[in-house]
């Protein structure tokens, strides 16, 4: 059968695994990206992981159809080039799909990281089966991807999907977005977001056992609210809030089946889903909320491999 390499290029490590044509895992590898050192560095070790993975599963390059990558950023899809990225600065007009091509001298499609992983989620996990979704991964940006028909919603030049900038906060309350912008979906409702009002809660001297706490991270935010603590609970039900609104509008414009929620911030569970749930059915019209769900992601840190991958059984 055939064999494909997938890469999950993110801001913290690079996942390179390779997937059998019906999406399974077969073997995987993961390191730091070295955000810091520069794009070069970057592709260097996307190149030092894939050939030390197909090495250690005793297989050749050629046995591979290609590789896939999925790359947290804007990019130009068509013509394979990283524009930037809110969250990792190196990223600065690099062809990409070129410079791999040239690398391993085998066919490479690059993709978004999110729009792959709801291509890897609608392939073989939480949206199986199910061929109109819309995907979000709440990490340390806000990640989006839509798949209609089975297939990635990438739109004219590639900016279809990226969820994270949406423009949901209003004018007054917003702040500035790794993007340029202010008022993005990003500001609130990523780990980054969550753990910049706690920060500021306890800077204005909220009573929160977060200010007990030397570092706060996402997950102290969530643990303390379900613990009771007022403030954190304040938190989680903002990030809740403009998450179900943007829910909303896609659901008028998309008209998915279902919502998946991936990334680390999902795995907060109901103290998250249930408000979200909430805010969902109160702000969407009735035709566009029945019959649709909003559930977790399925498979956790491989659905950026599974749906890289995947993007060469799209080609
Ligand atoms: C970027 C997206 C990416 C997301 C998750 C956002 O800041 O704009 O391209 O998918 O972070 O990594
Ligand atoms: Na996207
Ligand atoms: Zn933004």
């Amino acid at each position: 059968g055939n064999l494909y390499v997938g890469v999950d290029l993110g801001g913290t490590n690079i996942k390179v695994g390779i997937c059998d044509e019906t999406g399974k895992l077969l073997h995987s590898y993961e390191g730091p990206t070295g955000t810091d050192e520069g794009a070069e560095s970057i592709i260097a070790k996307i190149e030092e992981y894939v050939r030390k993975l197909v090495a250690d599963a005793s297989l050749s390059l050629d046995q591979v159809v290609g590789i896939g990558a999925g790359v947290a950023g804007f990019l130009d899809i068509p013509n394979g080039i990283v524009l930037s990225s809110p969250n990792i600065p190196a990223w600065h007009n690099v062809p990409l799909k070129q410079i791999l091509e040239e690398r391993f001298n085998k066919p490479v499609i690059i993709n978004n990281d999110a729009n792959v992983a709801a291509l890897g989620e609608a392939w073989g996990g939480a949206g199986a089966g199910i061929s109109n979704l819309v995907c979000y991964t709440l990490g340390t940006g806000v990640g989006g991807g839509i798949i209609i028909d089975g297939k990635i919603h990438q739109g004219f030049s590639g900016m279809g999907g990226e969820l994270g900038h949406m423009q949901v906060v209003p004018d007054l309350e917003a702040i500035v977005c790794g993007c340029g912008q202010t008022g993005c979906l990003e500001t609130v409702s990523s780990a980054t977001g969550i753990v910049r009002m706690a920060k500021d809660a306890v800077g204005r001297g909220d009573k929160t056992s977060l200010q007990l706490l030397e570092q706060i991270t996402a997950k102290d935010v969530f643990d303390a609210a379900k613990a009771g603590d007022e403030a954190a609970i304040r938190i989680v039900n903002r990030a809740a809030y403009y998450l179900g609104r943007s829910l909303s509008m896609l659901a008028v414009i998309v008209n998915p089946q279902r919502f998946i929620l991936g990334g680390g911030v999902s795995r907060a569970g109901e103290i998250l889903f249930e408000p979200i749930r909430e805010i969902f059915s109160q702000y969407t019209p009735a035709p566009a909320r029945e019959g649709v769900d909003i559930v977790p992601a399925m498979l956790g840190n491989d659905a950026g491999m599974v749906g890289a991958a995947g993007l060469l059984r799209q080609l």
